[in-house]
């Protein structure tokens, strides 16, 4: 891969998704930054203490640079009550299934920040070499406390009016997130009505350049260097591969999780907002039939609800009262260590683009 022009200084085009919930860990990006691409650990769901000590585990494991990505909050909700009503509504709706998986259901789940605030003062404290937001742009004076620290900042967005606004955010760079992602869409700003993301992550990436000039990740069902090669020849500096590393003995992703990723009974991946009250695409099961037409709006609410039960589902064996997420090609799965992964994506890189 000699000759790429690549940020963040990686010497490879492979990005480890971050990954909340426990996928991503301090392990794997060590693995993936020493390998030559950017290893990725998620702030979210995760108390700034704990995303600190990830950090020192980090650095005490490589000198490369790697990322933390952080969750920016939505708006506080506009009416308080009628999302009360509507998350109680639901939690009324989920107690057999609390009743099924032994757990009581928190009464009056809250909106919460996610400590971003703390967040930020840690990410500049520590001037972590990349910083990468999803659900939407920082605030200006985070870009450029980032800045003032040395940060590469990084913004996820699936569309290109969400590419424009991150530019003018003062992005650095863009991780452009395609429908096939595994994980929650990063989605913060309507389409346009007269657009459809497309299926192809290429295409989305063409049409994103059209309207930024940024280097660009792509992301969203890549699991092997043909879909490395294809993204690179859209024009994207790098992919970006979350389901591909769940499986790799650094992943921290629930062992019911990685057995059903590998598992023939599990078929396909579907958008749901069942577990958190947010879009995300994971293996369809039986929670997210049985409750998605009833879920409200309500992010993280929803997700600080739901929290118990799945934990209860994983920790009973059984994949179908907790989220799985994974990307629309998690079939092409590979159990390598993380390192590993990166050589052969990047030999399968090269032969594609030979
Ligand atoms: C288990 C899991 C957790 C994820 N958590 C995050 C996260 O915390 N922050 C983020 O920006 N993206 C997150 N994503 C999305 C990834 O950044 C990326 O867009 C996605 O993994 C790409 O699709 P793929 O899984 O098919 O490779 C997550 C994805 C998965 C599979």
């Amino acid at each position: 891969m000699a000759g790429r022009i690549l940020p963040f200084g990686m010497a490879l085009p492979v990005i480890q998704a971050p990954m909340a919930g426990g996928g991503s860990t301090p392990a794997m990006a060590v693995a993936v930054s020493q390998a030559g691409g950017l290893g990725f650990v998620a702030a979210g769901y995760r108390p700034a203490t704990a995303v600190r000590d990830d950090i020192h585990a980090i650095r005490e494991g490589t000198r490369e640079p790697f990322g933390v990505n952080v969750f920016v909050p939505g708006p506080q909700p506009a009416d308080r009550a009628a999302d009360e009503a509507a998350v109680a509504r639901y939690r009324e709706e989920l107690e057999p299934e609390a009743e099924r998986y032994g757990v009581a259901l928190p009464d009056n789940p809250a909106w919460d920040d996610d400590e971003f605030t703390q967040k930020i003062d840690l990410l500049v404290a520590e001037r972590v070499p990349v910083a990468g937001f999803t659900f939407g742009c920082p605030p200006p004076e985070v870009v450029t406390r980032l800045h003032e620290a040395g940060s590469v900042v990084v913004i996820t967005v699936s569309s290109p009016a969400e590419a424009v606004a991150a530019a003018e955010a003062g992005a650095d760079a863009l991780s452009v997130q395609g429908i096939g992602a595994g994980g929650h869409q990063t989605t913060f700003l309507p389409p346009p009505p007269s657009w459809e993301p497309p299926a192809d992550l290429a295409e989305l990436v063409s049409q994103v350049r059209q309207v930024v000039d940024l280097p660009l990740a792509a992301a969203g069902g890549i699991m092997d260097g043909a879909g490395i090669a294809a993204v690179l020849s859209a024009g994207a500096v790098a992919a970006q591969l979350g389901t591909a590393f769940l499986r790799c003995p650094e992943s921290g992703a629930h062992p019911v999780h990685k057995a059903a990723l590998v598992d023939p009974g599990f078929t396909e991946t579907a958008f749901t907002r069942a577990f958190t009250g947010r879009t995300a695409r994971g293996l369809a099961n039986r929670f997210m039939a049985e409750h998605e037409a009833s879920v409200p709006h309500c992010y993280p609410q929803v997700h600080h609800l739901t929290k118990g039960l799945r934990r209860a589902s994983a920790e009973q064996g059984d994949p179908h009262g907790m989220n799985l997420w994974a990307g629309w090609n998690h079939r092409g799965i590979r159990d390598l260590p993380a390192a590993r992964l990166v050589e052969v994506l990047i030999q399968e890189t090269e032969a594609a683009l030979a």
